[in-house]
């Protein structure tokens, strides 16, 4: 099952066993990661699942929708081009060893 690693801002880290399909946001509901808030439960009207993709594994990662995109644009920290709504990361075999930052905010 591929590990998915979260960062928090002070530094500390929780490693996940993430089943192939799961999104990265629901992964951390699922746990109990502090620093997802996903308000909307995956539907893309929030915004509050934001994380930072840890640069060099970006390729990793799916292509941005529009909406997706356009949703981006409410981060409550801020948005940098590494910035992702974590429900629009379904874990691939791919993405083992994905590591993600949490923002100092999502609301
Ligand atoms: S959970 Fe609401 S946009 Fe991702």
């Amino acid at each position: 099952m591929p590990n998915i690693t979260y960062i928090h801002p002070d530094g500390s880290r929780e490693v996940l066993d993430v089943p192939v399909g799961t999104s990265v946001m629901r992964a951390a509901i699922l746990n109990s990661v502090d620093g997802i808030v996903a308000e909307c439960g995956g539907e893309m009207m929030c915004a509050t699942c934001h994380v930072y993709v840890e640069e060099a594994q970006m390729p990793l990662t799916p292509p941005q929708s529009d909406d997706e995109k356009a949703m981006l644009e409410f981060t409550a920290s801020e948005r940098k081009p590494n910035s992702r709504l974590s429900c629009q990361l379904a874990v691939t075999p791919e993405m083992d060893g994905l590591v993600v930052y949490l923002p100092e905010s999502q609301v």
